[in-house]
């Protein structure tokens, strides 16, 4: 008995220790902000039973990779199908998290339709001002009080900071961002409502997004945050180039979020290179350098890099209020597959079998840090 109760000792005692060393993501943060990551259908219906247990371990907010993007939630005229989402928000709320909707209004991953009348010309302004109030009144409305925080717009500016000529904004005019958080705010006034956007850490276009959500932000649009999606590599962008956007971001008085975090180890190809067979690059060396496994000095390399992205998250924590990683573990990742096809990428905290990487460890060492 004694022996027993000294071995159940021992047992707790190892137990305490080992979560003293490793807290988990959302134990790490907490109070300072909420970590999320994004799911795919077999990770939230928990086919993939392993990632849905590590994502309800280890993470606190959920975004949907592509369930809610217009194709999939509105693919024809007057058809809405919710049946992949509602699947997706259930697993959320069930599991205790925040709930992010992504994205209503982009370019990409959005019929062509959309933009077009019955005979297949470009639609009236007022015609797709209506579609758009049509579809963020119903998505927004069908989800009213569970989701609860969407990405409004995403992606409306060029890398110089100039406004990237979409449809929307070619048919509407810029005013359509200060249209969009109308019809959202209408559909769920309790929502947070953000402007999402990739590269917001390049110089040109992070004044772009200043010009751009100040004057919404100030004129009473109500915009409450703004997402930098941070797909990372090893280079970009510089520890100075994170603060520099996340903390000019904050003075607007915006929450500001990272949320589509990863970083890739791999090479970039300039375009000429992509234009060739793609299938030929990814048996290539040169462009697919790990295929076994990420050698260790690579590996260090990779945590010392997500220590310095979070040590400004972390730096920031006044305003910066959820960091969302684009992926659960390294082998679900769209990076194996962009901008070439059929590589072996690892940008994430969880490799192929679910298991932490030395980033994890040294992201979670960030957590207690003074600044
Ligand atoms: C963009 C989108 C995301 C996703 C990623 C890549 O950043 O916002 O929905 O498509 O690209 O997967």
């Amino acid at each position: 008995m004694r022996l027993k109760l000294g071995v159940c000792v021992a047992f707790g005692l190892a137990v305490t220790a080992a979560r003293a060393v490793e807290p988990t993501l959302k134990e790490a943060f907490a109070g300072k902000f909420l970590v999320g990551t994004a799911l795919n259908e077999a990770q939230f219906d928990e086919r993939n039973a392993a990632d849905a247990a590590l994502v309800k371990k280890q993470f606190n907010s959920v975004s949907p990779e592509n369930v809610l993007k217009w194709e999939v939630v509105h693919p024809q005229p007057g058809k809405y199908n919710f049946a992949s989402a509602d699947r997706f928000v259930q697993f959320g709320e069930s599991n205790g998290m925040f709930v992010v909707g992504h994205v209503l209004i982009w370019h990409a991953q959005t019929p062509k339709w959309v933009f077009q009348d019955e005979g297949g010309q470009p639609l009236s302004r007022e015609a797709l001002v209506e579609r758009m109030r049509d579809h963020i009144h119903t998505v927004v409305g069908h989800y009213k009080g569970r989701i609860r925080g969407w990405d409004v717009v995403n992606e409306a500016l060029n890398e110089d900071g100039t406004m990237r000529q979409t449809p929307w904004m070619k048919i509407i005019g810029d005013d359509y961002l200060r249209l969009a958080f109308q019809f959202a705010h209408e559909a769920d006034p309790s929502a947070e409502l953000y402007y999402n956007d990739y590269s917001l850490e390049n110089e040109a276009k992070l004044k772009g997004a200043v010009a751009l959500l100040k004057p919404l932000k100030d004129g009473g649009v109500p915009v409450t945050g703004v997402g930098v999606q941070g797909h990372d590599n090893m280079q970009f962008p510089t520890v100075q180039q994170e603060e520099a956007a996340v903390s000019q971001l904050g003075a607007l008085g915006l929450k500001v979020m990272i949320t589509e975090l990863d970083v890739s180890v791999l090479p970039y190809p300039d375009a000429s290179t992509s234009a060739d067979i793609s299938k030929r690059l990814a048996e290539d060396p040169k462009w697919n350098p790990y295929p076994g496994g990420l050698p260790d000095q690579m590996q260090e390399a990779l945590a010392k890099r997500y220590a310095d992205l979070f040590g400004v998250f972390v730096k920031h924590s006044d305003v910066v209020s959820r960091v969302t990683f684009w992926g659960v573990t390294d082998g679900t990742s769209w990076l194996n597959n962009w901008p070439i096809r059929g590589r072996t990428n690892y940008p994430l905290l969880f490799d192929r079998n679910g298991k932490p990487k030395l980033a994890f460890a040294s992201v979670v060492g960030t957590a207690g840090k003074r600044n």
